[in-house]
């Protein structure tokens, strides 16, 4: 069953049962140290949030508040990615590692995008980052396999591999020099 919670998360996370979730996506403000406002499509309606704090302590402490809770609501197989950019990367990086542990940090996933301006000095952003840690060891992840791009060798790929004396690993010939097939590599579904 789908559902929509609106509000201050803090609030809200209140009324989630603990160890229940198995994701979490977070895109939380940035620390951009700026307000946003936007408009509908037909302007009749304004939305705005505030992403200005102040210090890093302020910022580390919303976060902090908020992503303790968020591990409190997941599952012992679940996992949280959790989206930023340059201006508050840091100290995510630091809340997750403290809260989720170092060890449970599975890897960074670069957002990346292109503009093109020589207005600014120095180098222009040009990705985004979103860091995903799971709760345990023993967390779930679904696989999904999508099919061979055209310039995959794939009678490469499924060569049987094996190892020779100095445990390098090889290709796995027969006695007539042929290249021994592997397991069929599971396909597009
Ligand atoms: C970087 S934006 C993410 C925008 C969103 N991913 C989207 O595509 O519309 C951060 C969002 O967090 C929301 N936000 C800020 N503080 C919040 C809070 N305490 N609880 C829930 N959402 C909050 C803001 O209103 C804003 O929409």
């Amino acid at each position: 069953m789908n559902k929509i919670l609106k509000g201050d998360c803090i609030e809200q996370m209140e009324l989630i049962e603990k160890k229940s979730i198995d994701l979490i996506y977070l895109d939380p403000p940035f620390f951009t140290e700026k307000k946003y406002t936007l408009q509908n499509r037909e302007r009749t309606k304004e939305f705005s949030f505030d992403d200005i704090w102040g210090s890093n302590k302020e910022y580390a402490s919303f976060l902090n508040d908020r992503i303790l809770l968020m591990y409190d609501c997941l599952k012992e197989t679940g996992s949280i990615f959790v989206h930023c950019d340059k201006s508050g990367e840091h100290i995510i990086r630091s809340i997750l590692d403290k809260v989720f542990g170092e060890k449970n940090f599975q890897s960074e996933i670069i957002w990346s995008y292109k503009r093109w301006s020589n207005s600014k000095k120095g180098l222009l952003p040009a990705h985004q980052n979103i860091y995903f840690y799971s709760k345990t060891k023993n967390f779930k992840f679904n696989t999904i396999y999508t099919a061979y791009s055209e310039t995959t060798n794939i009678d490469q790929i499924l060569q049987r591999r094996t190892r020779d004396k100095h445990n390098k690993s090889i290709y796995d010939i027969d006695e007539k020099g042929r290249a021994k097939l592997g397991d069929k590599k599971r396909e597009f579904r």
